[in-house]
């Protein structure tokens, strides 16, 4: 007997470049809403779902595994997979694919837009201007800070992290990083230096991170840490809001232990439109738009679509993140 072709939930709207190839190799259903789809219906739609195309915000999870007795991949169409819990699709012999390298530049592009962003006042003076109080051109008024021949220091120098040192190099900026491990490629290439983490808060006047958000990275910065940096920095953080402590940060911003902090990423995620560091005229906040081009985002869904489609064919998926269940 014909077995029924696999059943693939793909959990928001994508480009139908990217869902066209998955049309022949199972039947396709797409939560057709740009809002996240709700837990309950999510765990109704997986109880025969056998690939599962998700995006960061949706948590996979023990408990959503138990309603997803026939979930075999999940292809999940980000970089970070903080959202899933690794070792539970392991365990149920699920695998995982993420989309690296497609959203690379991309999400340097918003890095650097970040630091200009908060050093040169962008969006402080855009409200001005948008609430009618154009201030007038003087000397003094307005005034940020140089990115060019600045130190930037960088916490985690992966792929995007190396994206974001090679555009510092046109700004002729000193780059300083921090990694377990050293990145010789970078250092050889785009003139990073290694640095202990206190040296790399204490000397740089753009710190940004761009690790993924674990055990061992959540609230890395913190109110020690805060302290460290420059009363002139900046922070800048386009990776996870909850590397960063939320309450430590805003109160280092209030009483100016810093100069300013601009964020890709929020803890909570959305930030409530009350969030006291949507008080602060030197925090530049923006709503998770790291890989936000039409372009790459295109390629995101077409990645996490390929991974599905290969594995569905039997073809090993191009980019899993536990590959040892394959
Ligand atoms: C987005 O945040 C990603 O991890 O791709």
């Amino acid at each position: 007997m014909a077995q029924d072709p696999p059943k693939i939930y793909v959990t928001r709207q994508l480009p139908e470049a990217a869902l066209a190839p998955l049309r022949t190799c199972g039947t396709l259903s797409v939560w057709e809403s740009e809002q996240a789809v709700s837990r309950e219906t999510l765990l109704s739609e997986l109880r025969d779902t056998v690939a599962l195309l998700s995006m960061v915000t949706e948590r996979i999870d023990d408990d959503l595994l138990d309603h997803a007795p026939q979930l075999r991949i999940v292809a999940n169409m980000a970089v970070g997979y903080d959202n899933v819990d690794v070792p539970a699709l392991t365990r149920h012999n699920i695998v995982l694919t993420n989309t690296p390298g497609v959203l690379t530049e991309t999400t340097a592009d918003l890095t650097f837009a970040l630091m200009l962003g908060i050093a040169r006042r962008i969006g402080e003076g855009e409200r001005r201007v948008r609430a009618g109080q154009w201030p007038v051109w003087s000397p003094f008024v307005f005034l940020g800070t140089d990115i060019h021949h600045a130190t930037l220091g960088i916490i985690g120098l992966g792929r995007i992290g190396a994206a974001v040192a090679r555009r510092a190099q046109g700004f002729d900026m000193r780059v300083l990083y921090h990694n377990r491990g050293r990145n010789k490629e970078a250092e050889e290439q785009l003139g990073c230096t290694w640095v202990e983490m206190d040296t790399l808060l204490s000397e740089s006047d753009f710190v940004v991170v761009l690790v993924p958000l674990g055990p061992e990275t959540r609230q890395l910065i913190s109110t020690p840490q805060l302290k460290k940096m420059k009363q002139t920095a900046f922070l800048v953080n386009a990776a996870r809001g909850p590397i960063v402590d939320a309450q430590a940060l805003y109160a280092a911003l209030r009483d100016k232990v810093i100069a300013g902090a601009a964020l890709d990423v929020t803890d909570p995620e959305p930030l409530p439109a009350d969030d006291l560091l949507l008080t602060l005229d030197n925090c530049l906040v923006v709503p998770h738009v790291g890989s936000a081009s039409i372009a790459t985002r295109t390629r995101m869904a077409t990645l996490a679509a390929e991974n599905i489609a290969a594995f569905l064919s039997g073809r090993r998926p191009p980019t899993p993140v536990n590959p040892e269940v394959l």
